[in-house]
């Protein structure tokens, strides 16, 4: 069975769209309508008249697409596609931080659970952290979580005085400042660009920081022979597709044990079969409780206000 095809039938007959991050695998990519950034893809699920979501992304995306759209159904293809930033904030212990801090107001990345989002007040993604931390007074303290990385990094942008919470994505965390330096003095004149989930060692080396669609989009107007590409590799695809003649390297990670560079275990754990099946199936679905819901909606709906 040709799959692609028949997902391609099912999307139509069901008037379903299909929302992949850059992160998945490429014929997931080929067969979405659209591949972007977790920005990108919380604006395309609040503006779709589609009867049926289907995110090809991990269940954070998945669940933020359906606060967004209680009505219609939201499939992820596999509900164990997880992320260990959003593991990394459990709801009790961020309870407690807000409950000792009640003068702050809080920002969360969007990689977080539904019951984080229903504790925050605006949500933000790597392309407008900035922008979001920066549209509150200078004099109100700000709580900042889950990703201590991305916190650090905004915190040097902005000149502000963060409460961070200590969290950290397992792919970002994993890359070798020694062996990025050692790759850089086999390319000389390459560039570095990473995303701000990485440590600040290898942010400070990089030319360019920012979200999965600020990199490409950095690499398309930047012209230069090398880019060493500090992400999940599964961004290679859509760039190189944008410089096909630009030899893009990824960045290698501390210990390479199942690949040559540095993937998502949870993003991989969709397929095209998977795909297919969730489809045909309309299962699994992503469910989120009403209380949780009507909270959780808010801090988005202000992200995606201030990012228009
Ligand atoms: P972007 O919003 O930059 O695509 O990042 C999502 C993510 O999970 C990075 O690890
Ligand atoms: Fe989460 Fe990291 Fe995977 Fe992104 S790359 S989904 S932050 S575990």
């Amino acid at each position: 069975m040709d799959l692609a095809k028949e997902i391609t039938y099912l999307k139509k007959k069901k008037h379903a769209v299909v929302l992949a991050h850059y992160y998945q695998v490429p014929e997931i990519q080929e067969v979405a309508d659209y591949v972007g950034d977790s920005l990108g893809l919380s604006q395309r699920a609040a503006e779709t008249d589609a009867e049926m979501i289907v995110f090809a992304g991990v269940h954070f995306m998945a669940e933020t697409a359906k606060i967004l759209n209680p009505n219609k159904k939201v499939l992820l293809p596999d509900l164990m596609a997880g992320c260990s930033l959003a593991d990394s904030c459990p709801p009790e212990a961020f309870k407690k931080l807000i409950d000792a801090n009640p003068n702050h107001v809080v920002i969360t990345y969007i990689n977080c659970s539904a019951e984080i989002k229903a504790m925050s007040d605006l949500v933000c993604t790597s392309s407008n952290a900035e922008l979001i931390v920066n549209s509150i007074p200078k004099e109100v303290p700000i709580i900042f979580a889950p990703d201590k990385n991305l916190g650090k990094y905004i915190q040097k942008k902005t000149g502000r005085d963060l409460l961070l919470w200590d969290g950290s994505c397992i792919v970002h965390e994993a890359f070798s400042f020694d062996k990025l330096l050692k790759l850089y003095q086999q390319h000389p004149g390459s560039k570095i660009i990473a995303h701000p989930e990485s440590e600040s060692h290898i942010l400070e080396t990089a030319n360019y920081v920012g979200s999965t669609a600020g990199m490409i989009d950095f690499v398309k107007k930047n012209p230069s022979e090398k880019f060493i590409v500090a992400t999940e590799a599964g961004i290679l695809h859509k760039m190189q597709e944008q410089v096909p003649q630009t030899v893009l390297i990824p960045a290698p990670a501390e210990e390479d044990n199942t690949c040559a560079c540095s993937e998502c275990a949870f993003m991989k754990m969709n397929t095209l079969q998977k795909l297919y099946n969730c489809l045909l199936n309309e299962t699994p679905q992503i469910e989120v409780s009403e209380t949780i819901r009507e909270k959780a909606i808010l801090p988005i709906e202000r992200m995606l206000k201030l990012s228009k």
